[in-house]
């Protein structure tokens, strides 16, 4: 089959990992008769640098005619200075918003061979870790009203219903596939937008019957990733709290430099895209870790075109790899064999 992939490399890192992915997936087209297009389209600070914006209407354009989009990272210090609308970040949200993409997928999954970058007691962490945090990307204080008034600044959170229920759907077809468990995170002691997010899932849990429903506070949830991670797995959460606790549970997994993302909405076109930063100051170094993005190709592979078996061809790969004991720098322990980028995208490569 032919697919159209728009890669945004963006700023940082992101050219390093998206040429790796780009690699990957081209190994996966000869191996199993697929042919992957791709197309280059700036966004963030590389856009603002050549285009004078952050998101170019060409872009844009680009992303919705093809069938997904492979994103790197955006943002750096040399764009600091820049007011909330001329951000790199100001990118990520308008792709989000403009591709409709509500519903976001970070799997937060520890590989055993990586257990000794767990922070957490052994005894914690246990045999393995996965946990998916289903968090909404189009809504909330993220898209909200938000202004200065005199001495003072806003920013608000709104949800409709339609727009919570349209994601907790994807949080129980997710759990249907797991271990049928449901925790959808709020602070409904204090928020009114909370209070509906329970109300609508009491009543989406009702066509799930098989999956258990609980309901946490964002506090408590944030301290139970720590104090027992396994109770978890799916967390559904409204856009910020699951922001922040998709970093919380990244760390679980020894590093964020593993972490893949699936950004969906009603069609197949998704966002795939690694949860780190541009992480600038080893840009070009070739020491990145591109395996979050060569995992977020995987994701792409199995929710946007449908091909499960080519996306576990490259999950096995990555762990075949980290089981022969090469690591790049941000996972490297005593006794493992350290490799930059390059090299760890042909050994994954080569095991496909
Ligand atoms: C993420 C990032 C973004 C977010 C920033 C860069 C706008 O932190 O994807 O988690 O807050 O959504
Ligand atoms: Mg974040």
């Amino acid at each position: 089959m032919n697919f159209n992939i728009v890669t945004v490399s963006g700023d940082g890192i992101g050219p390093d990992i998206i040429a790796e992915a780009k690699n990957i997936l081209n190994v996966i087209g000869k191996k199993y008769n697929h042919t992957f297009h791709f197309t280059e389209k700036p966004a963030g600070g590389i856009a603002i640098d050549t285009c004078g914006c952050p998101l170019p209407e060409d872009t844009i354009e680009a992303c919705k005619k093809a069938d997904s989009v492979l994103l790197g990272a955006v943002g750096g210090p040399k764009w600091d200075h820049l007011g909330g609308n001329d951000r790199p970040e100001k990118a990520l949200l308008g792709l989000r918003g403009s591709l409709e993409l509500f519903a976001n997928l970070r799997p937060a999954v520890l590989h055993k061979q990586l257990k000794e970058a767990c922070p957490l007691k052994p005894e914690i962490i246990g045999d393995s870790l996965d946990i998916l945090i289903v968090r909404e990307l189009t809504g909330g204080i993220y898209f909200g009203k938000r202004g200065r008034t005199e001495g003072g600044a806003y920013d608000t959170m709104a949800y409709s219903e339609k727009e919570i229920e349209r994601v907790l759907r994807v949080g129980y077809g997710a759990a249907m596939k797991r271990r049928k468990k449901v925790t959808v995170v709020d602070k409904a002691n204090i928020l009114e937008t909370s209070r509906l997010w329970r109300e609508v899932a009491n009543r989406v849990a009702k066509d799930f019957p098989e999956v258990e429903t609980s309901f946490l506070y964002v506090d408590n949830c944030s301290m139970q990733l720590i104090r027992d991670p396994r109770q978890f797995d799916v967390i559904v959460t409204e856009n910020m709290f699951g922001d922040i606790l998709s970093d919380e549970a990244s760390m679980l997994t020894g590093s964020i430099g593993m972490l893949a993302s699936a950004s969906l909405g009603e069609t197949k076109r998704g966002m795939y895209e690694p949860i780190h930063g541009s992480a600038p100051d080893i840009a070009g170094k070739d020491v990145a870790n591109p395996i979050a993005t060569v995992l977020s190709a995987a994701m792409m592979l199995r929710y946007s075109f449908d091909l499960e078996e080519e996306a576990r061809a490259v999950e096995n790969a990555v762990t075949k790899t980290l089981d022969d004991g090469y690591r790049t720098a941000d996972i490297w322990s005593e006794g493992m064999k350290k490799v930059g980028t390059k090299e760890m995208g042909r050994l994954i490569a080569e095991r496909i």
